[in-house]
């Protein structure tokens, strides 16, 4: 059973009391409690719930590097055979205490040992908070193939602390909000608008991320509750990430870029080819590429790069019959979702 809209996210100080409860209360032993970390979140975020939860200086640590590139079956691998070393029975919880690379990967390796155990969710980065903890998709990539490997598997539920964001660097923040601004862009115009007036300063107030992050979160949460397995509504989640999963494929073998770099980069083209053939105005398209080429730079694709990142849109999951399939907007706030693009549209888009 999928679990309905709020009932497993868990905010601030009140998130401590009902993770500290349930590790009381659920879990037989606290020797069977595994934090998975990276070597990050180990110096930034690890003191931060040891200083709330003290009884979990206890449990059994696993320490990752950290990076995209560690999101691999070896990594999974190696992770299994540290739980296994500390004697992981399948009544062991994990749990995820980083950006989104830890919750994926902790959360596949939770769905697969022993056949599945319990894990939890404790995002430390912006987009794992509003994005890649929610929605129970986890996984890892195969070479350069984003999330090939991969499973829907439930957290018990999810802890999203605000002070984590203090360590966080500028550019990581500007990545997890090019996620909040597309939930806008694909349900929600206020929501848009909200964000588009904040983006430009970054948020101080811890409250108003509360806010902003809850919001963006129900935002997720609302359409991944009416098609939790992705076979039509969900993919408008997509909408930037057909192009951009292919710009960050592409990129990561030459320099990093981050996720949120390449899907504001995604949805300024998926615009442009929504603006042309989906029936966004081009006052719309105007204010979105406004809006996100502020949030980053457009980096100019050259023709060898188009036909690179082409071959890797032709391997994307959700493509149907042959054909590579975006979700596209028809305005701000609403979206469409299985549109064919022809390839000549798609080369137009990366030249606007
Ligand atoms: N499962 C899903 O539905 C889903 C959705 C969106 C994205 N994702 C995946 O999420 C990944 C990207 O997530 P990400 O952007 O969080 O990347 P990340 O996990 O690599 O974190 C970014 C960097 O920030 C560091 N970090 C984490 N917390 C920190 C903190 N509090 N202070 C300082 N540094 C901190 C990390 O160590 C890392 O170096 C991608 O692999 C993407 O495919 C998954
Ligand atoms: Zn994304």
């Amino acid at each position: 059973m999928y679990k309905k809209r709020g009932d497993y996210v868990h905010f601030n100080e009140k998130a401590y009391n009902v993770l500290e409860n349930y590790l009381l209360h659920q879990v037989d032993s606290i020797k069977n409690i595994f934090i998975l970390i990276d070597d990050i979140t180990y110096t930034h975020c690890l003191p931060i719930l040891f200083q709330k939860i003290d009884f979990l200086k206890k449990s059994n640590l696993i320490q990752i590097k950290s990076g995209e590139k560690e999101k691999n079956i070896d990594t999974c691998i190696q992770i299994c055979k540290s739980l296994e070393k500390f004697k992981a029975t399948r009544k062991s919880l994990i749990l995820n205490l980083g950006g989104g690379v830890i919750t994926d990967i902790g959360g596949f390796v939770a769905s697969i040992f022993k056949r599945g155990i319990r894990f939890i969710n404790i995002p430390t980065t912006l987009l794992g908070m509003v994005d890649a903890a929610i929605g129970y998709k986890t996984g890892v990539n195969l070479d350069s193939i984003k999330n090939e490997i991969g499973s829907f598997y439930i957290p018990e539920f999810l802890i999203i602390d605000t002070h984590f964001l203090k360590t966080l660097p500028n550019e990581e923040i500007f990545s997890g909000m090019a996620e909040m601004l597309k939930h806008g862009l694909i349900a929600d115009k206020n929501f848009w608008k909200q964000m588009n007036q904040i983006q430009k300063n970054i948020i101080q107030d811890e409250n108003q991320w509360t806010h902003l992050i809850q919001k963006s979160i129900l935002i997720k949460q609302k359409i991944v509750d009416q098609d939790p397995k992705e076979k039509g509504l969900r993919k408008i989640l997509n909408f930037g990430h057909t192009i951009g999963h292919a710009l960050e494929s592409y990129f990561m073998n030459i320099n990093k870029i981050l996720h949120g770099v390449a899907v504001t980069m995604g949805m300024i083209y998926e615009s442009w080819i929504s603006y042309k053939i989906n029936g966004l105005s081009i006052s719309d398209y105007k204010e979105i590429k406004y809006a996100l080429s502020t949030l980053c730079p457009i980096n100019k694709i050259s023709d060898l790069e188009f036909q690179k990142l082409l071959l890797i849109m032709e391997h994307d999951k959700k493509n149907e019959k042959n054909k590579i399939q975006f979700s596209l907007l028809k305005e701000i706030g609403k979206c469409s979702y299985n549109c064919s693009v022809p390839y000549p549209l798609i080369k137009e888009s990366f030249l606007n």
